[in-house]
């Protein structure tokens, strides 16, 4: 008996076997267009399932800044994005414009962009019968879960305030003569800073204003259908008020949901510790956290030396 896949259809721009994306890293593009009319019908309909099942549980888990956001994009539920869509509402609010990729931007790419307001999207998207997990992003995480935050001017100064971390990060490794010391102190800055960003940008909770009820922020959460009423009801997590010297010490597994989430008051709350952030990775205070995850790639570490100008 012969069964008809997904894998038999046109992959248009689905995650990992999109031929033009396998082009374009083979041509070693980056930074990318986004090819708009390879979207197949299959595509479009992955966009539209994933967003009408997420609807109504944004509603009820999603913090108030983002559902703001989402009403600003004015994404279409029925269809794929386009990015000069998205960019012509947000870009006038806080200068952010999404930028397309054609895969991973190692570490230090990746901030610089935020420092830039530019934030690298993803623009494949995941395969129909994979809808609840994958472990890389696709442009529901990005699109629907990452910018409309993106349009509110705290939040988007927060990310340009973690792009001069890495600036800073950079300068520090810079003063650094040890190649060998350079080399492990950077390590552990830069595994501080992906903790950061991980229990704030992709997997914050925040208290919502005026009822002080548990929202999320986070934008694995926000793009998750199992872990965004999860993070919010289960009692097997444990969610406790954002601590720095906690956070860049705390070591984190990508593949389940998270048992541990950690909560800010508000936006400014959050900038004001990204702030924080930045005196303590220059003043030294990141050089050794605790070891364990996330490991650092090699790609991750060279971007950094390469913007600190040293081998
Ligand atoms: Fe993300």
């Amino acid at each position: 008996m012969t069964q008809t896949t997904s894998a038999d259809a046109p992959a248009g721009l689905t995650t990992t076997r999109a031929p033009f994306i396998e082009q374009a890293r083979a041509d070693g593009r980056l930074y990318i267009e986004q090819p708009y009319e390879l979207y197949t019908a299959a595509n479009h309909d992955v966009w539209r399932r994933l967003y009408a099942r997420m609807a109504e549980r944004w509603q009820r888990y999603g913090n108030a800044r983002f559902l703001q956001g989402l009403e600003t994009l004015q994404l279409d539920p029925e269809r794929v994005p386009r990015l000069e869509d998205v960019n012509r509402f947000m870009a006038p609010l806080t200068g952010f414009r999404a930028k397309a990729v054609s895969g991973y931007v190692p570490a230090y790419l990746f901030f610089d962009c935020l420092r830039q307001r530019e934030f690298p999207t993803t623009i494949t998207i995941r395969d129909g019968e994979v809808l609840d997990y994958l472990p890389e992003p696709d442009i529901f995480h990005d699109i629907a879960g990452h910018v409309p935050m993106h349009v509110d001017r705290a939040f988007a100064d927060t990310l340009v305030r973690f792009g001069e971390c890495a600036r800073a990060a950079a300068d520090r490794a810079a003063a650094i003569d040890d190649p060998g010391d350079r080399l492990r102190r950077l390590r552990s800055v830069i595994t501080g800073m992906a903790r950061f960003f991980w229990f704030t940008i992709e997997f914050g909770l925040m208290k919502n204003p005026g009822s002080g009820e548990l929202r999320a922020y986070g934008s694995g959460l926000l793009s998750s259908y199992g872990e965004l009423a999860h993070c919010i009801e289960s009692p097997d997590v444990q969610r406790v008020p954002f601590q720095l010297e906690w956070v860049i010490n705390q070591s984190f597994e990508i593949d389940h949901y998270q048992p541990l989430l950690f909560v800010i008051d508000s936006f400014e709350h959050l900038f004001g510790e990204v702030d924080r952030l930045v005196d303590w990775v220059t003043a030294g205070r990141l050089d050794h956290v605790a070891p364990g995850e996330p490991a650092i790639g090699e790609a991750d570490l060279q971007s950094f030396l390469d913007a600190a100008g040293v081998a």
